[in-house]
């Protein structure tokens, strides 16, 4: 799929945020600049969040709970991850019980830290949009494509 701008990001999330539900995780992979906040905007602006979400990359995990979006969300940031054994201190398992998650930098867990995931994969093209490939477990597969 072509994302041709940053709204193009936006728009996908938007559409991402119609079918995400509690026990989802949301894999956005790709360098640094890719777009993976962006899509993260769209999904929590969708879920009825008033201003911009700040990025979490300092905080690692931003908690978005009703009535201030219609489902909890996680957004997660693992760039600053060490050490994947961090990453089960911030007790993520144990969240998906009642919210999604959207995590960046999924692979600073090691191969496939979440087998069922939806796993989006950002790449820069040539005119200065993203490539966004998916891969789409069964979990999601009733789903997809958004539409
Ligand atoms: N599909 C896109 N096409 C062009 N620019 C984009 C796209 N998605 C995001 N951007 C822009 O790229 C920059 C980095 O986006 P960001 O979402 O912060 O990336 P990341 O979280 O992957 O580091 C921002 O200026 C954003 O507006
Ligand atoms: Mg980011």
């Amino acid at each position: 799929m072509h994302l041709r701008d940053a709204a193009a990001a936006h728009a996908f999330g938007a559409a991402l945020a119609k079918v995400l539900r509690p026990g989802d995780v949301v894999a956005l992979s790709g360098p640094l600049g890719a777009g993976k906040t962006s899509i993260a905007r769209g999904v929590l602006a969708a879920l009825g969040l008033e201003g911009e979400a700040p990025s979490p990359s300092f905080a690692i995990v931003q908690p978005y709970d009703p009535p201030e979006v219609r489902i909890s969300v996680l957004h997660v940031d693992l760039y600053r991850i060490e050490d994947p054994d961090e990453v089960l201190e911030l007790g993520l398992d144990e969240a998906l019980d009642d919210a999604a998650l959207l995590v960046e930098w999924p692979e600073r867990l090691g191969d496939d830290p979440w087998p069922d995931a939806l796993w989006l994969t950002l790449v820069f093209d040539d005119a200065g949009g993203r490539r966004l490939t998916a891969r789409v477990p069964g979990a999601w597969e009733s789903r997809w494509p958004l539409t």
